[in-house]
């Protein structure tokens, strides 16, 4: 029991001074309880309002394809220079350290590989999510596919009451049918579709009049990197997704399957967080990656 013998009045009421009622930076998330907002602040740096999240949950579909064969080896080595790590609970509890200190996007929904019907998936027990302190899930959604989206919007909205219950964000990831045109109407209608489901943030493409995908969306967007390009075309995906107003990048391939992972994601958290150009970014990833190596066979 505590000390009962010098209980002193208190006497700094402050009397006047109206009390500090904070906003909350991240679009369409002032209305949500405090452990999502919590755990939105780790993933998007209340500063810049912005994320560089690194994906290496690719080998759920694919396996291990090229970067991801040994994660401890390439992905390991990356952390430090990343704001939040997106993977499988598997990778998650065999190769990322406990010491990482970094908020996870943990890939909640499981079903299929590339060998398979795409998106056939279910979504994974939330109490996982939370017995692995993840900051956040993120759930596959397959707008347009006469198969698959039913069920995949279902695997959403099922996420985000599991989500609300916890005070787990959910990100709904959008897939690209193979059907659908890959323009801002086709993503415009997808990341609605998906924050209209309650997704806390929407990962979707880069294209074209992007500024429209983001403008109709109430909620975070950011982007997925897709395939393997140059790292200066990279950089301007990059850079032209922030200056249309996306919260950050999600990126997988083409940091890790760049020659210098390291300095790109170094260049993408320039573009991302300082609002450096492609071109000055390019120019940092160059300095940063040093000489190139030349294999003497
Ligand atoms: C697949 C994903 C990947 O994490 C995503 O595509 C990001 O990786 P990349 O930048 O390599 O496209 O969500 O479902």
């Amino acid at each position: 029991m505590a000390d009962l013998d010098d209980i002193r009045d208190g006497k700094e009421y402050g009397i006047g001074v109206s009390q500090k009622t904070e906003g909350y930076f991240l679009k369409g998330s002032g209305n949500l309880d405090w452990g999502m907002k919590d755990r939105l602040s780790r993933i998007f740096n209340p500063t810049t309002g912005k994320t560089v999240m690194l994906a290496f949950d690719h080998g759920f579909l694919m396996g291990p394809t090229s970067g991801v064969e040994r994660i401890d080896l390439s992905i390991v080595p990356l952390i430090e220079h990343a704001d939040c790590l997106m993977c499988t609970r598997g990778v998650l509890r065999s190769l990322i350290p406990t010491t990482s200190r970094k908020p996870v996007c943990l890939r909640a929904d499981a079903g299929t590989t590339i060998l398979t019907e795409m998106n056939d998936n279910v979504v994974l027990d939330p109490v996982d999510a939370v017995r692995l302190n993840a900051s956040a899930i993120a759930v596959m959604v397959a707008i347009g596919d006469p198969n698959m989206e039913a069920k995949t919007v279902a695997n959403l909205y099922n996420a985000v009451d599991d989500g609300l219950e916890f005070g787990l964000p959910v990100m709904g990831v959008t897939a690209v049918g193979k059907d659908m045109a890959r323009d801002a109407r086709y993503f415009g209608m997808a990341a609605r579709v998906c924050a209209e489901n309650g997704a806390n943030i929407v990962k979707t493409y880069y294209t074209e009049g992007f500024e429209k995908v983001v403008a109709c969306c109430p909620v975070p967007i950011v982007i997925a990197g897709g395939k393997k390009l140059p790292e200066l075309e990279a950089l301007e995906l990059a850079y032209n997704a922030i200056q249309s107003g996306a919260s950050g990048v999600d990126m997988g391939r083409n940091v890790f399957q760049s020659e210098s992972p390291a300095a790109m994601i170094r260049a993408v958290s320039a573009v991302v967080h300082q609002g450096m150009t492609a071109k000055d970014a390019f120019q940092l990833f160059n300095d940063e990656k040093g000489p190139s190596t030349v294999r003497v066979i």
